[in-house]
């Protein structure tokens, strides 16, 4: 037995892992029975991290639940369905991931699902305040640029916010940029390495094309023509599904590439890094989406924001009188 487990030690270490790392880690999804929360809860079971996998939500859960825990991966899956049951749900959850929330139909910007989802975030931080306040939360429900500061206006009146814990998820936007920019160029997308800040909406989505490795061959009028199209490109899906909702399966892909580089960092990993919008003073708004490496503790260091060009400043000027806006609305709502 003592050899066997030497043997196993070994083994690791020769593959790099160190003994102290952890490979249990709690995740809990909120939204969970939703057009994201379903293919995102089916990547995240299949995430050797994951140990306990809790899906939340308002209905369906113990379907999604019972389906998924038949899943020959390690970790254990549980349903909780309803209020009462969303403590449970987040009770020591080391990661929790936020799809909870209305999408978009054609014709709506996604500040018009402010109405209904600045409520659900405001409740689901509650809870997170009293069940598990040192996870790191991870807010995919739109509109992201102010439900991440609802939150943490919420988890600053419990007097448990820590900022290196709170991420707006914008990694679909890279996804994208890497999937066009892969297509333009014909390389594949997952050699396309991108950074793109700011926030997640409209003019606010900020694709650094003048720093895409490998570079980005094309004239002005093409390079701008595919910043419109990765900042509209949510949109873009939103019109093709005629009413029946928004992006789920790019962001399901995006949000468990999300919640596993969290995991990967909370894991002891060298060098994840992951565009995501936190609290941040590299702009003049108070939350903005760069480079962040991650580690044991959520954001280990904020890489700060890339090399840009005039055109690129350009869209920053113009993104930044939004984006503080979106902030501002996020915070007076969190202090009604
Ligand atoms: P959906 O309607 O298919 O699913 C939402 C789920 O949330 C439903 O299962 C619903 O029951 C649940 N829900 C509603 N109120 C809840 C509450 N109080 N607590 C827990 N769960 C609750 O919508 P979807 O397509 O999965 O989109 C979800 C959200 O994600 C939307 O706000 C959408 O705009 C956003 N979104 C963000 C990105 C991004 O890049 N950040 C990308 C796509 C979609
Ligand atoms: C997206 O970018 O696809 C999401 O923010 C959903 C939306 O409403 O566009």
């Amino acid at each position: 037995m003592l050899k066997q487990v030497t043997k196993q030690l070994a083994t690791q270490s020769v593959r790099g892992f160190s003994t102290t790392k952890q490979n249990n880690f709690k995740v809990t999804v909120c939204g969970a029975s939703g057009g994201i929360g379903q293919p995102l809860s089916l990547l995240l079971k299949n995430n050797p991290l994951v140990s306990n996998l809790a899906l939340y939500d308002i209905v369906h859960t113990p379907g999604v639940a019972a389906d998924l825990s038949h899943i020959d991966t390690q970790s254990t899956t549980e349903g909780h369905m309803g209020p009462e049951q969303l403590g449970k749900a987040l009770k020591n959850a080391d990661v929790v991931v936020i799809p909870a929330g209305v999408p978009r139909k054609p014709g709506m910007t996604r500040d018009d699902l402010f109405n209904v989802n600045a409520g659900i975030i405001r409740d689901i931080a509650n809870e997170i305040s009293k069940s598990c306040p040192k996870a790191l939360v991870a807010i995919i429900t739109n509109p992201v640029n102010t439900c991440v500061p609802i939150a943490a206006e919420i988890l600053k009146k419990a007097g448990v916010y820590d900022p290196k814990r709170l991420f707006g998820v914008s990694t679909l936007d890279v996804v994208r940029a890497r999937a066009f920019i892969g297509a333009a160029l014909g390389v594949n997308p997952q050699q396309v390495d991108i950074p793109v800040i700011g926030g997640h909406s409209g003019v606010t989505i900020l694709p650094i094309i003048s720093q895409c490795q490998p570079a980005f061959k094309g004239d002005q009028a093409t390079i701008e023509k595919l910043t419109v199209r990765i900042q509209e490109a949510g949109t873009e899906v939103v019109k093709a599904k005629a009413g029946a909702g928004s992006a789920t399966l790019s962001m399901a892909y995006a949000g468990a590439r999300f919640a596993g580089s969290l995991l990967k960092g909370l894991n002891g990993e060298n060098g994840v890094v992951e565009c995501s919008y936190v609290q941040s003073d590299i702009t003049e708004a108070s939350f903005f989406s760069t480079p962040l490496i991650l580690g044991k503790n959520g954001l280990q260091e904020n890489l700060g924001l890339p090399k840009l060009n005039d055109f690129e400043k350009k869209l920053l000027a113009a993104a930044l009188p939004e984006l503080k806006k979106n902030i501002q609305k996020g915070i007076e709502f969190a202090n009604a």
